[in-house]
């Protein structure tokens, strides 16, 4: 399926639903976790405790999805023997690409369970952070990093994606690499991945002026987000701009580990470079308009390499 052309009208409206599994999949975590709690006698801890109860929930619920992904991928690639990337469907296809041209000191906001890193495995690439903010998923993310043979490249970082708390995190792995940034505030990555995360940081435009400020001149930021429909344009849709809507008015961004589906990530993008006169050049792409989850993917060069 093209990711411009919209699909038949009945594939379209099934294509709409798509979001209501993976958040019924969310809720069946979120409520087993609360029982769980309440059965060892925490009775109070979805009130008192939600924020923590969220957290677990939600790495449960990322483990069984991401696995579930893979395997399905894996299934497709096995059965073909085509390469990888041509197997895959959807806003996945999007990904390879541009990972694969990652390159010097890498810095990934939100590797989840680790998905992304068999695309990481480039000899161009020295070393990889990875900023994981649920420790749920930390356990899959160095076994991941151990399979793929990145051991001794990849850190495990246990915080979000603001300043304030990768600093200290990236100081804590005792490897120099926030040296540059703490001497001059200079930037200390080659490479930021951002790979369905922007959608959830609690402060994005703060966020991705900060990550802006990490990156080395001439340093790139790849990107691939779903964001808030462009129903106004020729490419966007009314009504999956409706159903983005619906969802979070259920919860989605409760359940779904404060994911947000109607966000301007590429409007935030661009402007985190204004202070010093833009980025040299920005490529995005959009996919999907005619979805819930549509697309912006691509490549975001600061000045100065
Ligand atoms: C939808 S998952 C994507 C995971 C991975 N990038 C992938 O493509 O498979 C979003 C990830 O972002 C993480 N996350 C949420 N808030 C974050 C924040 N403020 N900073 C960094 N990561 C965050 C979540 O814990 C989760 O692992």
């Amino acid at each position: 399926m093209s990711s411009d052309a919209p699909p038949p009208f009945g594939e379209w409206f099934l294509n709409l639903l798509e979001p209501a599994q993976l958040m019924a999949m969310a809720m069946s975590y979120y409520f087993q976790v609360c029982t769980e709690a309440v059965k060892s006698g925490q009775v109070l801890a979805p009130i008192t405790q939600t924020s923590r109860l969220r957290d677990e929930a939600f790495g449960r619920f990322w483990i069984a999805f991401s696995t579930n992904r893979e395997e399905e991928n894996s299934t497709a690639t096995s059965a073909s023997n085509e390469p990888e990337e041509a197997e895959l469907t959807g806003s996945s296809a999007l990904i390879p690409p541009l990972l694969k041209t990652a390159s010097g000191i890498v810095l990934d906001i939100g590797p989840g369970t680790g998905t992304q890193m068999p695309l990481l495995r480039s000899p161009a690439i020295t070393a990889i952070y990875g900023a994981e903010p649920c420790i749920g998923l930390h356990k899959e993310l160095r076994a991941k990093a151990l399979a793929e043979g990145l051991g001794s490249k990849y850190h495990v970082l246990h915080c979000g994606a603001a300043s304030s708390e990768l600093i200290p995190a990236l100081e804590a792995t005792g490897t120099g690499v926030a040296d540059a940034h703490n001497a001059n505030g200079g930037g200390v990555f080659d490479t930021i991945l951002c790979v369905r995360v922007l959608c959830s940081v609690p402060e994005m435009e703060r966020t991705t002026r900060e990550l802006y400020s990490l990156l080395k001149p001439g340093g790139r930021l790849l990107v691939t987000e779903h964001v808030v429909n462009p129903w106004r344009t020729a490419k966007g849709s009314f009504g999956a701009r409706v159903a983005q809507a619906i969802y979070q008015l259920l919860g989605w961004s409760f359940f779904i580990g404060d994911c947000c589906m109607d966000r301007d990530t590429e409007g935030a993008l661009r402007r985190a470079a204004d202070g010093d006169g833009g980025w040299e050049s920005v490529q995005l792409e959009r996919a999907f308009g005619w979805s819930p989850l549509p697309y912006i993917s691509g490549v975001l060069v600061k000045r100065g390499g």
